[in-house]
């Protein structure tokens, strides 16, 4: 990914991201009018699968309407011009998850933390279609894949929707800023900006989105986890107390030993770290790995490793702090070298040379647990060569 000249991701982290829009033309190359690996057959071929999560959206003479996929037949591809009853937009949710190519597209994204990466999904519109003005939670970037799409967007935005609609479409949207973008072309918009895209005949759009927990969410998960581990020894007791006269009053008594107990209670900015490490790594629910079929005994595994190298697979996330590991969702203390280093190779680059796996497979632990991650289909052989050639 190329940004504006004189801008390195340095400056845009500093300038732009979750403040305000950045519009970078040419940021990918287009190769025949198309960016990356997903063309309009590809993505309808995607949508009419049952695990794949996509929706069909449709305005109809000011009405939306939204169905949920799988899509196996979609309406027909009206030409440039038609009435605009027949707009319709195709989204497909998470596409890295079912191609290799399109998680490539994603990983160019890697000057942002993966705790904070979400997914990339991919729409087509056809001529006029769109989802409407609104505005999303989180940062995204708009890359144009195919074709083009005009974006219009404002910094301004009231928060009122248009009641009864099965999509979240602005009561008053004006405008600020607009552009037409085409393929190989993007547009960086922060959280809460206003933004209506309108496709220019045919056209597909990747939304490159992240993930912002809601920091309630994230405590309470934690405290579950605290409560899970939690060791509290003893059980209440009162010996001594005076009759009661009051008996359905809490009395004091009860209260300050619970209040003594909770005060053992400890947890640390490690455990903190530890906690998002293991639960923001924890793959969504409708994530499935296939094992690699035919399984193959630990020297076999090893031997292929060490002329292929490993890579993660595209559904897998490693995230690390500390002395902690966690690879989607299961915690491990990581080795000391010098098997620490390629297991941390493999957390931030996704991928392990042959010369680093053959570091990680001398440690007898290492290599039964990378055989065991490749059994469970989270790592395979390094597939890269065929990731970069396209991209390129
Ligand atoms: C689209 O691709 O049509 C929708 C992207 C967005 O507005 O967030
Ligand atoms: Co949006």
């Amino acid at each position: 990914m190329r940004f504006p000249a004189r801008m390195s991701p340095h400056t845009f982290m500093r300038d732009y991201w979750q403040k305000k829009p950045l519009l970078i033309r040419g940021a990918l190359p287009a190769v025949n009018g198309q960016v990356g690996p997903i063309g309009p057959d590809a993505l309808f071929a995607l949508a009419a699968q049952e695990e794949v999560e996509s929706r069909l959206v449709r305005r109809e003479a000011g009405n939306w309407s939204m169905v949920h996929g799988p899509h196996a037949h979609l309406p027909a591809r009206p030409r440039k011009g038609a009435g605009p009853e027949r707009f319709w937009t195709l989204l497909v949710q998470g596409v890295n998850l079912h191609n290799n190519l399109a998680d490539a597209l994603l990983r160019q994204f890697n000057f942002i933390s993966a705790a904070r990466l979400d997914d990339l999904m991919i729409s087509y519109a056809t001529d006029g279609g769109g989802v409407g003005p609104h505005f999303d939670s989180y940062d995204v970037f708009l890359l144009q894949t195919m074709g083009q799409r005009r974006w219009r967007i404002s910094a301004h935005c009231q928060p009122e929707l248009i009641e009864g609609m099965p999509i979240r479409i602005l009561k008053h949207f004006e405008a600020e800023q607009e552009w037409v973008l085409d393929a190989g072309d993007m547009l960086y918009l922060p959280p809460q900006y206003a933004h209506e895209g309108t496709a220019i005949g045919p056209c597909m759009t990747a939304s490159i989105g992240f993930r912002a927990p809601a920091l309630a969410e994230l405590a309470g998960e934690f405290l579950h986890t605290l409560a899970d581990d939690l060791d509290i020894p003893g059980r209440y007791s009162d010996p001594g107390r005076k009759p009661s006269r009051k008996p359905a009053r809490i009395d004091a008594h009860m209260v300050d030993a619970l209040a003594n107990s909770l005060s053992r209670v400890r947890w640390s900015r490690f455990d903190l770290a530890a906690f998002l490490a293991a639960h923001l790594s924890e793959p969504k629910p409708q994530v499935f790995f296939d094992d690699p079929g035919a399984p193959l005994s630990a020297a076999g595994f090893a031997r292929q490793a060490r002329r292929l190298g490993l890579c993660l697979h595209r559904k897998s996330t490693m995230l690390y702090t500390g002395s902690v590991l966690c690879i989607n969702g299961e915690r491990l203390a990581l080795p000391s070298p010098p098997g620490r280093a390629p297991l941390l190779q493999l957390a931030d680059q996704r991928h392990l040379p042959p010369a680093a796996c053959a570091v990680a497979l001398a440690d007898t632990t290492i290599r039964e647990l990378l055989h065991e991650w490749f059994d469970a289909g989270w790592i395979e052989f390094d597939n890269r060569q065929s990731n970069t050639n396209l991209l390129a």
